[in-house]
């Protein structure tokens, strides 16, 4: 069978995403501190909620759509109080990307992102014919001017997506910059997987920009990535829209009540995310202290670290990591992240802090002749 004869062009500018770290972290010993979850079990009522539904998993779900109590809920979380038509959901924010490229890109309509940032916004604009149009930081520490995303703007331009803060640098671009974009008319994504950590949301410019999109996620701060949850709050023409393009039931019955149950605890995701704040900050200045580590300033439950002046690689920082037991990411030659000198920590535990820190610090030391 002549099979290239009958694959869409959209499955052949596929690409499969490599997902051996999560592999590693389910199948190795290790502390998973590579994928930016909460390292913290979920709170007790999700899990007597996820038991107590237990037995109707015969069943089908209850729709995103038709599930207003779930929609009610998410709203509330997202400061819309009463506006549930303000919301859809999808299996996890990752399908989100899609929905909302399904919905607004058509082919060689160019949508403009930053680099670095989340690498499946680029990957997917190739099954929609769409074309990336990319913006550098203006520095080191991943800041971005205004002008550099408005310059790039052609008459093709349909999007601009940023997560902010952003993976992963965790940098998070001033609000006056969303502003700024938002000003363009064209549709803008802000996705806000890592809000809870950071200083600010873009919420509160829902009601004035009619083009604004804001995704979120229960994968970090609300610690129920396996739960594959995220939703968009948006203006209810805009959800009609991409409600038309999602999968029927796209959302699990499991899903849908460890959600609610999530969110009527939220005081849980808030300690949690104070938690990481602070050791965040933790690690973020005594990883400033080993000669030649430079982190980057960051809003979100991980810091990425350069390490290019320390004289080691960040793939040797890993793997020694690995064998001590603890999983981290590092780009190497990455996009938007050249050479091989940036890691990203997920900052776990106070003690897989204090751990890795330590960690890091003696094999510096060993290797790089270097005292902290
Ligand atoms: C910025 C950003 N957006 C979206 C996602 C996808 O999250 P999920 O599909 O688990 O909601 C991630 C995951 O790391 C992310 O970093």
């Amino acid at each position: 069978m002549d099979l290239e004869k009958f694959v869409s062009k959209s499955a052949k500018a596929g690409e499969i995403y490599n997902l051996n770290h999560f592999r590693t972290g389910w199948h190795r010993p290790v502390r998973r501190l590579m994928g930016n979850e909460l390292v913290f079990p979920p709170s007790p009522k999700v899990i007597e909620a996820v038991k107590n539904i237990a037995d109707k998993l015969n069943y089908y779900p209850e729709d995103a759509l038709t599930d207003v109590e779930l929609r009610e809920k998410l709203a509330e979380y997202s400061g819309l109080p009463g506006r549930p038509d303000w919301i859809t959901c999808g299996c996890g924010s990752s399908e989100i990307i899609d929905m909302l490229y399904e919905t607004f890109l058509d082919e060689g309509d160019e949508i403009i992102l930053s680099n670095p940032d989340y690498s499946p916004y680029a990957r997917r604009t190739k099954l929609y014919g769409a074309v990336v149009v990319e913006v550098q930081p203006a520095d080191e520490d991943f800041n971005y001017t205004l002008e550099s995303f408005t310059g790039k703007i052609t008459p093709k331009t349909k999007m601009i997506m940023l997560s902010r803060p952003n993976n992963p640098d965790g940098h998070q671009v001033p609000k006056s910059l969303v502003r700024g974009l938002l000003e363009t008319g064209l549709i803008i994504v802000v996705d806000e997987a890592y809000v809870e950590f950071g200083e600010d949301s873009c919420e509160d410019m829902l009601d004035e920009y009619e083009n604004l999109i804001i995704s979120h996620t229960f994968s970090k701060a609300m610690g129920l990535a396996g739960i594959r949850l995220g939703w968009i709050v948006a203006r209810p023409e805009i959800i009609n829209y991409v409600n038309a393009i999602r999968t029927p039931l796209n959302v699990g019955l499991v899903t849908h009540v460890a959600a609610i149950a999530a969110i009527e605890d939220a005081d849980y995701i808030r300690a949690n995310a104070a938690r990481i704040k602070a050791d965040r900050e933790y690690f973020f200045n005594e990883i400033k202290k080993i000669p030649g580590m430079r982190p980057i300033p960051s809003q979100a439950n991980f810091v990425m670290v350069d390490c290019l002046e320390s004289g080691l690689k960040a793939s040797e920082i890993t793997n020694h990591l690995l064998e001590r037991g603890y999983l981290i990411r590092c780009f190497v030659n990455a996009r938007g992240l050249p050479g091989d000198r940036y890691y990203r920590v997920t900052i776990g535990t106070h003690e897989d802090v204090v751990n890795v820190l330590n960690e890091i610090k003696a094999y510096a030391q060993a290797h790089a002749g270097v005292t902290a």
